[in-house]
């Protein structure tokens, strides 16, 4: 039977998403009610987690379908952009707020830009929860590991605050994708088992193991990174609330670190270096240890630390500089416009990829902020040097047989020196574990270079690669 319009301006419609971070179906959804025009005060919606029980709405009712001639909605890429972190947030009224917004949108395509408003101001303010708490999750999971038939299964609790969990898998089987690991939450599960990701229901506290040798492991290393001479309990505590302490291993060793801090401080200045504590036993606690590390100014400047990516052991390792703004931004490195110069270029000189290890020297990102963009600065030789010790234990690791080094940080990181890369390009260099150094421009040098004077260190930089190409055949005999 057709209903009236009348019907339509007062019947009340509930709409249940499968889960509580589907923005699909949210955006199928809404799509739907806005080319029928109804208002967002006729809409109740909820998903399973939330439960968002109107006591006054009718159930289902089957949605008339549009005007022929009713338009398509439109939404600006801000709002998809920011709707799609409002949707992982929890609060109940996410998904009118967003209905809300996305209507208003309609007849006024400029509202996003209007600041002061409030629907919009409170997308900002739950999309930046959000992302503060993907980025607590990336900082703090920490894994145990278990003995699971002959094989190592790495499991991890954590309580995220908001349905962040399948936005943030990603992150993780790309950070670990030769591990076999299960992350258990509240909220829900995912596991790894090196191929393939599966979701699993809400976990408990007592699903998971506590206290094994990996957890000594986290509690050596961050003793080690542990800067005295940086010590502010206040900013600590911002960046990692009590909340999580209950499942961070590291964590036990606060008080005693704080008690010991001017102690260990003045050691340090009579020695006139960092304590470095022990070489990391694999690249996965490196990539633990580099997250945590505090030890520089530009690891306290609250960016992502960035990690080497490629097979554990790769014939050749490319060492840049220190990760760009993509690169902090996706966790990966060279993914940015450095990143496709490079690659184009590797694999215009035969090198695959899938050989090369890429890492950087230094592995936060350092810049200036100017307005809403950050401005790449270089790294100092200080810092070059401290976050060595990082690049040392994934050649240790690694063991690459040839290093290519892309620009002064990246050679002076290798060499303990700085050098002209003009002068010693092209040749190869012996590093201390005996494996073979070359070193080249960096691409971001070449792209800053235009016309004639960028063709020719283009065509330099390919000549370089080529060597090492070769080299890297030779190898493979
Ligand atoms: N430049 C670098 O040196 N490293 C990156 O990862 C990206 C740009």
């Amino acid at each position: 039977m057709m209903r009236s319009a009348d019907a339509l301006l007062t019947d009340v419609y509930r709409i249940s998403l499968p889960a509580p971070d589907d923005f699909e179906f949210w955006r199928e959804a809404a799509r739907g009610m806005i080319r029928v025009g109804i208002p967002a005060d006729r809409i109740i919606w909820e998903s399973p987690a939330d439960q968002a029980i109107d006591l006054f709405a009718q159930g289902e009712r089957a949605l008339p379908p549009p005007a022929a001639d009713a338009p398509q909605p439109r939404a600006s890429r801000n709002f998809l952009q920011l709707a799609q972190s409002v949707i992982l947030h929890s609060d109940i009224e996410r998904f009118s707020l967003l209905y809300r917004t996305l209507w208003r949108l309609q007849s006024r395509p400029r509202l996003m830009e209007d600041k002061a408003d409030p629907d919009v101001r409170r997308m900002e303010d739950l999309a930046r929860q959000v992302r503060r708490d993907i980025h607590k999750m990336r900082a703090f999971v920490r894994f145990r590991a278990l003995e699971d038939e002959g094989d190592e299964h790495y499991v991890a609790w954590f309580e995220p605050e908001y349905h962040i969990l399948r936005a943030n898998s990603g992150f993780f089987v790309r950070r670990f994708t030769t591990m076999r690991w299960s992350i258990l939450t509240p909220r829900g599960a995912l596991h790894w088992d090196g191929n393939a990701l599966h979701e699993g229901p809400p976990a408990t506290r007592a699903d998971a193991p506590s206290g094994d040798p990996v957890e000594a492991l986290w509690r050596k290393y961050y003793a080690s990174i542990f800067n005295p001479a940086r010590l502010k309990v206040g900013a600590m505590l911002k960046e990692m609330p009590r909340k999580y302490w209950k499942n961070m291993p590291e964590t036990a060793l606060i008080p005693e670190l704080i008690a010991g801090a001017q102690a260990r401080e003045a050691q340090m200045v009579n020695a006139g270096s960092q304590d470095f504590g022990e070489t990391p036993q694999s690249l996965e606690a490196i990539y633990a240890g580099i997250d945590a590390c505090r030890r520089c100014d530009i690891g306290c400047n609250g960016t992502r630390a960035v990690m080497g990516e490629g097979p554990h052991s790769a014939a050749l390792m490319i060492v840049g500089e220190q990760p760009g703004d993509v690169e902090e931004e996706q966790s990966r490195p060279f993914v940015g416009p450095a990143g496709q110069l490079l690659r184009a270029h590797l694999e215009k000189a035969g090198i695959p990829e899938q050989r090369a290890y890429i890492t950087n020297a230094v592995k936060h990102f350092k810049f200036t902020p100017q307005g809403k963009r950050r401005l790449h600065q270089n790294p100092s030789a200080r810092e070059i040097d401290i976050c060595r010790w990082w690049l040392d234990g994934e050649r240790s690791l690694v063991k690459p047989k040839l290093v290519l080094a892309l620009g002064a940080s990246a050679a002076r990181s290798l060499l303990g020196k700085t050098i002209s890369v003009q002068k010693v390009r092209g040749e190869p260099h012996v590093l201390d574990d005996g494996s073979e150094l070359w070193i080249t421009t960096h691409p971001s040098y070449l792209l800053r270079l235009q016309d004639r004077g960028r063709e020719e260190e283009e065509a330099k930089f390919a000549n370089d690669l080529r060597k090492v190409s070769i080299r890297l055949s030779n190898l493979s005999r």
